[in-house]
């Protein structure tokens, strides 16, 4: 069983991409709200129907409907609204994301847990502290939605297919995100030999700022968190050992260490089976220690 906790739009959106990709036979939606799982559950049952797909999706208000689950997503939280930053959410989300832990350390001691809600970093390691758990049990997605949004933009400069691009984001999933022009390919071409250097700038800039003009202009971003979250619950239930960037506590790898952050990672059934260390130039290295050093100020404010 998935657990997703949280039925927003959101939970609701990632509750469908893993129905569509049939992860598992069940999907259970938790939220604290009466009736929001369980109308949304129904909707999303009623569009399995027709597609001739047997994954069940229930809705609940009760914690303790979370037994037995491989996986539990948390998206629960209050949302990043237009003109407010990640981690204006933080003191908000912080407790919510403790009381839910706790929960699920009652009722899915043996998950592993998915963090989402903002800021995620932060929320990670509050995630892995209240849990008890070892650290590879706890893989927040962050960089991987980053990451859908460098895609595009690759995408639209080059002209060429969104499946040619292999590409990295990896950092703080905010303010120093870490989009990886030096380490992103267009099939094994470097993406140098493609762009100017100029352009690749202006890549990296608008991957970092792309999430605020959506939720600008909608209200919140939907879709492609939704889709990054089915990514990741795929590749720890079908053991893909797929390396994508998540968020996950350090204990030493790029010499960091009691602080959580986005780096590439091999994930499979056990979780983060392997961190995976890159040769960051200096540029790259400021970047990712203001992630570093905007996570540990964030944690130490709370
Ligand atoms: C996003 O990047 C708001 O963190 C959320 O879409």
């Amino acid at each position: 069983m998935i657990t997703i906790i949280g039925s927003g739009k959101v939970g609701g959106d990632a509750a469908l991409f893993s129905a569509l990709k049939k992860l598992d036979d069940e999907i259970l939606l938790l939220d604290v709200v009466k009736g929001l799982p369980q109308g949304e559950a129904m909707d999303l049952n009623h569009m399995l129907s027709e597609q001739g797909i047997d994954v069940n999706i229930r809705g609940s208000n009760d914690y303790s409907d979370m037994r037995g689950s491989k996986v539990v997503v948390i998206v629960a939280g209050s949302g990043r609204k237009p003109g407010m930053t990640r981690m204006d959410l933080l003191k908000i989300n912080a407790g919510i994301i403790k009381d839910v832990v706790e929960n699920i350390k009652k009722y899915a001691s043996d998950s592993i847990i998915v963090p989402v809600t903002n800021p995620l970093d932060p929320i990670v390691h509050i995630a892995y502290k209240t849990s008890g758990f070892d650290r590879n049990r706890i893989i927040g997605m962050g960089n991987m939605l980053d990451l859908s949004r460098f895609i595009q933009f690759i995408h639209e400069a080059t002209g060429h297919s969104r499946d040619s691009i292999r590409a990295l984001v990896i950092g703080e999933h905010g303010e120093s995100m870490l989009p990886l022009t030096r380490f992103s390919t267009v099939s094994g071409i470097p993406l140098s030999n493609i762009l100017s250097n100029e352009k690749l700038d202006q890549l990296v800039q608008d991957t970092r700022q792309v999430a605020a003009k959506v939720i600008e202009l909608k209200g919140a971003t939907v879709h492609a968190p939704g889709n990054a979250i089915s990514v990741i619950v795929e590749a720890i239930l079908k053991d893909r050992k797929k390396v994508i960037p998540i968020a996950t506590p350090l204990d030493g790898e790029y010499g960091q260490a009691n602080v959580s952050i986005g780096v590439p990672a091999v994930i499979g059934r056990k979780g983060v089976e392997k961190i995976i260390e890159l040769d960051l130039n200096q540029q790259e290295k400021e970047w990712f220690n203001k992630g570093i050093e905007s996570v540990k100020n964030a944690l130490a404010g709370i």
